[in-house]
């Protein structure tokens, strides 16, 4: 069963965001024209055009209702109505209602902000409404997640330039590990007190907040080896980097990578997952600590990115081109990066290039050569309803290589509890972030 299309899909959709979400140093909003929103209905017809998706399950207020009886169809009624005005439960009135009529009030805390901005500033715990999973989705409760710089970019307003404050409360955060309290209707394959983790799907909400429901096909088990702090830190990383190298590259054992940005979240997974498939990796780096992490995410071979020839440093390990590269940053050497690929050889991007950046391209000399350029972006099967099983797929098997000893947790920071999301937030937004910082759920 798909879900539906949500407010934010749609808002994503008609404000041409999906181009800006990636883009250059935060820049997103003077590169996109602001269109009108759409409403959902209208969302829904641009993806129907892409080739999706039927209608998805019922409200969570709904099933709530359902599921506890006539007493708490007043209580789920009201949260339902609540939470679409987009106001928080007042724990007051909870507990008004909960004296009322003897039920349990189903509210959780969620570190959310309730406008665009600063996200090491703006974000808040507030009591909103517990999820409900409907049919196809599982409840989770999450016990560790992890920061992404997508995370800070959505709360700067990156799927909704120019505007102000989100239509409701913004929960944000892609990557959590935990354990499944419900399973809704027709859910095969997990059960309540199975351990899970998932990256998600950024038109809903995100996991940082006591409870996630989500889509079953993007989930996995999580592997028997991992800390539910070390595994959070894997799943948003691991599909991005096996995506681009395997479904988008598809590299070949015995061929060189060059990885920019080999330090980071996404790198140090990319750096691995190369390494596993049979990879030379030439990564970049450029602090003592970066280099080294670089080493030990398994490079071959580490060189700086500070330097402005970019070649010169990779014909100093022993490079004039290699085979495929997987720019882990902006995009603000495309016309570089071309030059240092082979005949046939495929490059991964991970933001939307801007018109700039595509004009230093030399783009004759990439015809002659027959060079692919890839986009990466690992929500879009989420997003536009694309297989989305592969996902949980990817994350089957991402759990499997790291219980068999080839996948390594990538944490290097791990902070306490949620009180402190906002100096991770704080930290993330740094650019001197070393593999993933990751933080223990608040319960
Ligand atoms: N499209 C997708 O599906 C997708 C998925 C995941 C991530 N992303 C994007 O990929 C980017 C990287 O994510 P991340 O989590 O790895 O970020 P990150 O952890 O914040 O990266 C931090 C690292 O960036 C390096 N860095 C700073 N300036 C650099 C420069 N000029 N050139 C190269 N590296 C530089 C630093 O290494 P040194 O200190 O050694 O310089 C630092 O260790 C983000 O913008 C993210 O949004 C996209």
């Amino acid at each position: 069963m798909a879900p539906a299309v949500s407010t934010r899909h749609a808002a994503l959709l008609a404000g041409g965001a999906v181009l800006g979400l990636y883009q250059a140093g935060g820049a997103f909003a003077p590169s996109l024209q602001r269109t009108p929103t759409r409403s959902p209905a209208e969302g829904r017809g641009l993806r129907g055009a892409a080739g999706a998706a039927p209608e998805g399950p019922a409200p969570s207020g709904a099933a709530a209702a359902l599921a506890c009886g006539a007493a708490s169809v007043t209580l789920a009624a009201s949260a339902a109505r609540r939470s679409k005005q987009g106001a928080q439960v007042a724990p007051a009135a909870r507990r008004a209602l909960e004296g009322e009529l003897g039920v349990q009030a189903s509210t959780m805390k969620a570190w959310a902000v309730t406008k665009y901005g600063d996200a090491s500033a703006l974000l808040t715990a507030m009591d909103v409404e517990k999820p409900q999973p409907g049919a196809g989705e599982v409840l989770v409760k999450n016990m560790a997640i992890a920061t992404n710089p997508i995370d800070y970019k959505v709360v700067a307003g990156a799927l909704a330039p120019g505007e102000e404050a989100p239509p409701q409360r913004l929960i944000v955060g892609w990557d959590s590990a935990g354990v499944v309290e419900a399973v809704g209707e027709g859910v095969k394959g997990f059960q309540a007190g199975d351990k899970v983790w998932f990256a998600g799907d950024i038109t809903k909400d995100g996991c940082y907040s006591q409870y996630t429901k989500i889509d079953s096909r993007i989930i996995s088990k999580m592997p028997s080896t991992l800390s539910f702090e070390d595994a959070a830190a894997l799943p948003l990383t691991f599909q991005t980097a096996w995506e681009g190298m395997v479904e988008l590259m598809g590299v070949q054992k015995g061929k060189s990578i060059f990885v920019l940005n080999g330090a980071g979240g996404l790198g140090s997974m990319v750096i691995q997952v190369a390494k596993h498939l049979g990879l030379t990796v030439i990564a970049s780096a450029s602090r003592a600590e970066t280099i080294e992490f670089c080493k030990q995410m398994g490079a071959d071979h580490v060189v700086n990115h500070r330097n402005e020839d970019l070649g010169a440093e990779l014909k100093h390990v022993g490079f004039d081109c290699v085979d495929y590269i997987y720019n882990a940053h902006e995009n603000d050497r495309l016309g570089e990066l071309f030059k240092l690929l082979v005949c046939d050889g495929r490059l991964v991007v991970t933001f939307g290039p801007t018109q700039e950046q595509m004009a230093k391209v030399d783009w004759t000399t990439a015809w002659l050569k027959r060079q692919t350029l890839c986009f990466q972006m690992m929500f879009a099967r989420s997003m536009f309803n694309t297989e989305p099983a592969m996902v949980g797929g990817v994350m089957a098997t991402l759990a499997k290589l790291v219980d068999q000893g080839s996948i390594k947790t990538t944490v290097t920071k791990k902070y306490g509890n949620m009180e402190e999301i906002n100096d991770a937030t704080k930290f993330q937004m740094s650019g001197k972030a070393i593999g993933k910082i990751c933080l223990t759920m608040t319960h």
